[in-house]
C-alpha cells in the first residue's frame, strides 16, 4: 500500500507536525533497568530491563507467556509507572498523551459508531478543531486502506477491517512510537499475512518506530529490525536476536527459516526451564 498508505501518512504528518516540536530526532524510546514487583513474597514481574528502540526501528518482543510483555508494553506507553527504573520518549520520561499510541490484540472501537467517528474520537476529546480531525481522519483511514468505508459502523466491519481500524484510530494521534500488543493474535493466517504486508508498507513509508508484541515467531521475524526475547519469573532480556534481512521479506526463504528456528529454539529452552522451576 505504499502509494496510497504514503500519501495518508504524508498528509497525517504535515498536518500533526503543525502541533508538534519542529525538527529534532523523534521517537527514540529508551527503557532503563525497569523493574516492576507487585507482590513482595514473588519474584519480581520484570527486573532489570534494559531495552532501546532507535527512531525508525521495528523492535517485536517475544517471550512466554506470562512473562511481562505487555507489562512491559504499558509501561512504555505510559500507562503503568514501574517500580524502579524509568521509561523515556526522546530523552523525557514518557507520560500518556498524544505521542504514545497503543494496538492492543482486542481492538476496543465502539461497535456502534461508524469506523471514521471511531478513530475521530480521540482527537475530538483531545479538542482538535472539527477541519482538522476530518482531515486527520481521512488520512489515517488514507494509510490503513479504509477510504472507502470510513462511514460504515464497525460492527459490519470484518475482523481485519476492524484491525485497520484499530491501527487508523493510533495513527491518526501522530504518535513518536506505536506500540502494538499482539495486534493480530484473533485474525486468520491470511488477513494476518496480508496486515503484515500492510504494516511494513505503512512502517517503510513512515519510519515510525514500532515496539510490537508478538506470540508467533514467523511474524516477529517476518517484521522485526530486532528480537528481544524475554525470559519468565523475572521477566528479563534473554536474548537479543538482530533480523538483518531487506523489507520487504520473502516468507519462506532459507534466511528467514534460519533465524525463525533460532528464535523458536531460544523460547522452547526458556518454557522448558519454567516448567522445570515449577516441578521443583
Ligand atoms: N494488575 C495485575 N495485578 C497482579 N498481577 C498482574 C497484574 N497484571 C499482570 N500481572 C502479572 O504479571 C505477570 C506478567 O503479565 P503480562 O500480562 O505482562 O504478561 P504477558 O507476557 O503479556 O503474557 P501473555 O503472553 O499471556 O499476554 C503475570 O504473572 C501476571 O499474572
Ligand atoms: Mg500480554
Amino acid at each position: 500500500m505504499a502509494g496510497a498508505g504514503g500519501r495518508g501518512w504524508a498528509v497525517l504528518s504535515a498536518l500533526a507536525g503543525r502541533r508538534l516540536a519542529p525538527a529534532r530526532t523523534r521517537g527514540r524510546l529508551e527503557l532503563r533497568d525497569i523493574h516492576v514487583a507487585l507482590d513482595p513474597k514473588r519474584p519480581p514481574i520484570l527486573a532489570g530491563i534494559d531495552l532501546v528502540v532507535e527512531p525508525g526501528q521495528f523492535v517485536v518482543v517475544v517471550g512466554p507467556s506470562g512473562c511481562g510483555k505487555t507489562t512491559l508494553l504499558s509501561i512504555a506507553a505510559g500507562m503503568d509507572s514501574p517500580t524502579r527504573g524509568e521509561a523515556l520518549l526522546d530523552g523525557e520520561r514518557v507520560a500518556a498523551g498524544p505521542k504514545l499510541a497503543m494496538v492492543f490484540q482486542e481492538h476496543g472501537l465502539f461497535p456502534w459508531l461508524t469506523a471514521a467517528e471511531n478513530i475521530e474520537f480521540g482527537p475530538k476529546m483531545a479538542g482538535v478543531p472539527r477541519e482538522e480531525r476530518r482531515a486527520r481522519v481521512e488520512a489515517a483511514l488514507r494509510s490503513v486502506r479504509l477510504s472507502a468505508a470510513g462511514g460504515r459502523p464497525v460492527h459490519e466491519l470484518s475482523c481485519g477491517m476492524r484491525q485497520r481500524v484499530a491501527i487508523a484510530r493510533a495513527l491518526v494521534r501522530a504518535p513518536a512510537v506505536l506500540r502494538m500488543d499482539e495486534p493480530f493474535a484473533s485474525l486468520d493466517a491470511q488477513t494476518r499475512t496480508h496486515m503484515h504486508g500492510q504494516l511494513q508498507d505503512l512502517w517503510m513509508e513512515s519510519r515510525k518506530s514500532i515496539l510490537f508484541v508478538t506470540h508467533s515467531v514467523g511474524e516477529a521475524v517476518r517484521l522485526a529490525d530486532r528480537i528481544v526475547v524475554l525470559s519468565a519469573h523475572p521477566g528479563r532480556v534473554r536474548r537479543e536476536i538482530r533480523v538483518d534481512l531487506p523489507h520487504p521479506r520473502e516468507f519462506d526463504s532459507a534466511e528467514v527459516g534460519a533465524i525463525v528456528k533460532l528464535v523458536r529454539a531460544e523460547i522452547e529452552d526458556e518454557v522448558n526451564r519454567v516448567h522445570a522451576d515449577d516441578a521443583r
